[in-house]
């Protein structure tokens, strides 16, 4: 794989120099066929790739040049489903060979494309409407040495820059992968959700089906919706009625239940129509957060609302944003990018999310600090979930062009009274 798209750069290279031009790394890089070989082999890694895409764009701003972003996005809407004869040996495997006799009906065309996987709709003997997502095959198996080769063809394409740090974050990833391959914890992960959330009126949740259920495969019920984005043609009171409820179960997650669905992907929301509720999908990235930290962002939000720097940069340092290498100009620029951050938990009112630009203004700062080839700080990892999630909620908000009074919602779990 390196050696493929190695050759075809050096060959463009050669072909730039008989033109009399020196080649550039990105000029190389950028030709349609080099593209279209990375991200044919990106595809075949696609679970790895997809995880590695999304950890990179959750830390100090978007790290990934446009091209890749590109790729990444064709990753998640081209997915490769598995042959018929594939899928019902893993079938066959999880449930016995006859398996069919359980169900009234079961569509072989997958429903809809998961990172690791694909979920297919079927009814069962009780007349029970299923979500069924089946592992692609040696995934697990695989996710070391995928995530692996995954960094390879980014570093050797010059898609990732080498003088960034990525070892952390590569366990991570891989760490991560592990875990969301394993259907049977976050089915746990639903459960457990799903108890903490209690019976709420706001929102829809899947029901595990245990007894169909392993670490390859994981059955729920179907929940009907439409796209959460599709809302952006919804009625104004709708969509801010939508942001405003999703914004307060983040605060609540962090703050009441301690417990994060970490992945904000767009995919992961729906809307029912029927019922005016918003269904929540994909526990498999859920972790709980631990009370240091919950405590560090208590105060830093607290101080942001009441605008004390002070105390925002005390809290800041609790949590870990600050390494003993840092210039005092990149604390300015991390403490920055905080005040920008609390920008709608400041405003008096419901604040525009559409008109605010802010999810690129934070990217543009967020994205020079990152290039500070000195600044590679990586804050603790529960803190970076909890970005991708504000991150998620703010760039969804954006999409909705809502407008949510952040404030209002924020004061509810940062009242002095209530936790001092
Ligand atoms: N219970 C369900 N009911 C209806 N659709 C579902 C259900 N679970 C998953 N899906 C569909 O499958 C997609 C992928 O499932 P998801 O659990 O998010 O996989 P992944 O963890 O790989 O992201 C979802 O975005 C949604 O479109
Ligand atoms: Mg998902």
């Amino acid at each position: 794989m390196a050696t493929g798209v190695a050759g075809g750069m050096l060959a463009e290279g050669v072909r730039h120099l008989a033109k009399g031009q020196m080649p550039t790394m990105s000029g190389i890089l950028l030709t349609p066929s080099n593209a279209e070989r990375i991200t044919k082999e990106l595809a075949r890694l696609r679970g790895a790739a997809m995880k590695v895409g999304q950890l990179m764009s959750m830390d100090a701003g978007d790290l990934i040049p446009p091209a890749l972003s590109e790729m990444m996005a064709r990753l998640r809407s081209d997915a490769n489903a598995m042959p018929m004869s594939q899928l019902v040996t893993v079938l066959d495997k999880a449930w016995g060979n006859n398996w069919s006799d359980k169900f009234e009906r079961f569509t072989f065309t997958p429903a809809a494309a998961a990172s690791i996987g694909q979920v297919h709709r079927a009814r069962t003997r009780e007349g029970i409407d299923l979500a069924i997502k089946v592992q692609y095959p040696g995934v697990r198996e695989s996710i070391d040495s995928d995530v692996d080769n995954v960094v390879t063809l980014l570093r050797i394409s010059g898609l990732l820059p080498s003088s960034i740090e990525i070892d952390s974050l590569i366990a991570e990833a891989k760490m991560q992968l592990h875990a969301e391959a394993d259907y049977q914890s976050e089915q746990n992960w639903l459960t457990r959700y799903s108890d903490i959330l209690g019976n709420q009126s706001d929102f829809i949740l899947p029901v595990p089906h245990a007894e169909l259920t392993n670490s390859k495969v994981l059955a729920m019920t179907w929940v009907e919706g439409v796209p959460i984005e599709s809302l952006a043609l919804a009625p104004q009171q709708l969509r801010d009625r939508v942001a405003a409820k999703l914004f307060e179960l983040a605060l609540k997650e962090l703050f009441d239940f301690q417990v994060i669905q970490s992945d904000p992907n767009f995919a992961n929301y729906r809307f029912n129509h029927d019922e005016q509720k918003i269904v929540l999908l994909d526990f498999g990235a859920t972790r709980a957060m631990p009370d240091s930290m919950v405590e560090g962002y208590r105060k830093l939000m607290r101080a942001g609302l009441d605008k004390d720097q002070i105390k925002m940069r005390e809290a800041a340092t609790d949590i870990g944003y600050f390494g003993a290498e840092m210039s005092p100009q990149q604390i300015d620029a991390v403490m920055d990018l905080f005040e920008m951050a609390c920008e709608p938990l400041c405003h008096q009112g419901a604040y525009d999310f559409a008109g605010s630009n802010l999810p690129k203004r934070m990217h543009d700062v967020g994205m020079t600090l990152a290039l500070d080839r000195n600044y590679w700080h990586s804050p603790p990892v529960d803190a970076l979930f909890l970005h991708r999630k504000l991150a998620g909620m703010y760039l969804l908000a954006a999409r909705l062009k809502a407008g949510v009074d952040v404030r209002a919602i924020a004061n509810r779990y940062l009242s002095e009274d209530e936790y001092l």
